[in-house]
């Protein structure tokens, strides 16, 4: 039986495709009319793989790529507490440009914590690109340089998106509802 989605669809294959591309032509119509030195992009595991996949087939520019992957811990009450490094890049960005690429920004919290800890390794220079800011519910205020769609507070699923580890290999981006999102399911 076929994959069924969980709710509605929000962005269709088409309309992230669309958007990835043109993305990518902003990001290196930056680097290629702002770039000095070597660019490195960092990916935060695992949501921001199946983006960054397609993003970088829209980069014609010389890059490397690294990966992240963050641990978020949570209080009694389910309030975001921090993060900590349970996967570190392999490389140096010491004196490298670098672009974050995300796949959603919601509190903002996991992604400061990352930036804190990439400018103590004194790149040139850090950029973010995130696919879908959620930006009513930012608690830690960013800068965000590119990004593809806004989004309102529903929970998200698709295109990387995860609930409880399910759902990433979607080709779209659906709104989770019915028994799942009661939680009736699990
Ligand atoms: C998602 C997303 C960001 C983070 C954003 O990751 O990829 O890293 O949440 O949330 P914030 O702005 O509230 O900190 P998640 O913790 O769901 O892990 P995953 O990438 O493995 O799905």
């Amino acid at each position: 039986m076929p994959l069924q989605a969980p709710g509605r669809v929000l962005l269709s294959a088409e309309d992230i495709a669309r958007r990835v591309e043109e993305l990518g032509g902003e990001i290196c119509a930056y680097y290629r009319r702002e770039g000095r030195g070597e660019l490195t992009v960092v990916s935060v595991l695992k949501g921001g793989f199946v983006f960054l996949a397609d993003l970088i087939r829209h980069m014609d520019i010389d890059l490397s790529l690294d990966f992240m992957a963050i641990s978020s811990y949570h209080d009694a009450d389910d309030r975001p507490r921090g993060v900590r490094i349970i996967k570190d890049l392999s490389q140096s960005i010491y004196r490298r440009r670098v672009l974050v690429v995300e796949d959603i920004i919601d509190t903002g919290l996991t992604l400061s914590y990352i930036l804190r800890n990439l400018r103590e390794r004194e790149p040139e220079e850090i950029r973010v690109c995130t696919l879908l800011d959620r930006a009513a519910r930012r608690i830690a205020p960013l800068e965000l340089h590119h990004r593809g769609f806004e989004v309102g507070e529903e929970y998200l699923v698709g295109y990387g998106l995860d609930y409880r580890q399910r759902w990433r290999n979607l080709p779209f981006v659906c709104v989770l509802e019915g028994a799942v999102a009661d939680g009736r399911l699990t």
